[in-house]
């Protein structure tokens, strides 16, 4: 039976072709998606993907999706924690609201989902856990204390979590993607990301694919030796 991938802010940007990208690889995948209904609709229409509606950060609903989930199918083993929000601002403009929307919806989202499969996945004895972490959680951002804050955690959840999964065969792996052609990314300033490209020795954005890749890569039966690990993909933007 083909193992089921699910897939947090599945349905737009990097989520999507993580997505895609783990349906071709032969995966049962369901695309968590937050509000934007008519994206959701629309890519399932076009990918035969099913889609499910939840909020991340919040941990009664991800209980209720997981589930439901595991009722319809068959238990999660795959997950892939994508689903991200930015709420730029310098220090002194940053309100705590914004602080903890991006903590709990990129930090607290790893924790709640997480902790909903481990068990199923150590019953298992399988399990492949993949979380998005970004270079700015690697080598800061102005303006970004909040999500560069809530990305570094990842990056040390990705770690600890790694150590305990270990000796049931579940690996937690981080991917931690530079500045990547999104809806995310085209929101930062032009200005200031005409700078930002110029700093990347690739010479370009990236690409959603050049993400879901690696995803489909460390979820793969075959990548039981590596955890605990960080792939950077970032055009060389920041070598880690
Ligand atoms: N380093 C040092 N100084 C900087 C700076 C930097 N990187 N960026 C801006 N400044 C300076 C400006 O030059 C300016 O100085 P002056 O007042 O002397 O002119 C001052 O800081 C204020 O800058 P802004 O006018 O831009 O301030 P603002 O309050 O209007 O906006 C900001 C601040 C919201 C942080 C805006 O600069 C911004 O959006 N920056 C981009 C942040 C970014 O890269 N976000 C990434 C989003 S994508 C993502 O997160 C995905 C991923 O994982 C990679």
């Amino acid at each position: 039976m083909s193992r089921v991938a699910l897939v947090t802010g599945g349905t737009r940007g990097i989520g999507a072709a993580i997505s895609v990208a783990l349906k071709n690889a032969g995966r049962t995948v369901l695309a968590n998606y937050a509000g934007n209904d008519a994206a959701a609709a629309a890519f399932h229409k076009e990918t035969g993907i099913e889609v499910v509606k939840f909020d991340v950060a919040s941990y009664e609903q991800c209980a209720e999706a997981v589930r439901q989930i595991e009722a319809r199918h068959d238990k999660i083993e795959i997950l892939v924690n994508n689903a991200g929000i930015t709420r730029d601002a310098v220090l002194s403009k940053m309100s705590r609201e914004m602080w903890d929307a991006v903590i709990d919806t990129n930090l607290g989202a790893c924790f709640n989902l997480c902790k909903l499969t481990f068990d199923g996945m150590k019953a298992h004895k399988f399990g492949r856990i993949v979380n998005i972490g970004s270079i700015n959680g690697q080598a800061g951002q102005y303006g970004q204390v909040n999500y560069a804050a809530a990305k570094s955690g990842i990056h040390g959840f990705t770690k600890a979590l790694a150590q305990e999964g270990a000796r049931f065969s579940i690996t937690v792996n981080a991917v931690a993607p530079g500045y990547v052609d999104t809806d995310m990314v085209r929101a930062v300033p032009p200005d200031v990301l005409e700078k930002i490209i110029a700093k990347i020795p690739r010479g370009r954005l990236g690409t959603a694919e050049d993400i879901a890749r690696s995803v489909v890569f460390l979820t793969a039966d075959e990548a039981d030796f590596i955890t605990g690990s960080t792939l950077s993909i970032n055009g060389g933007q920041h070598m880690y």
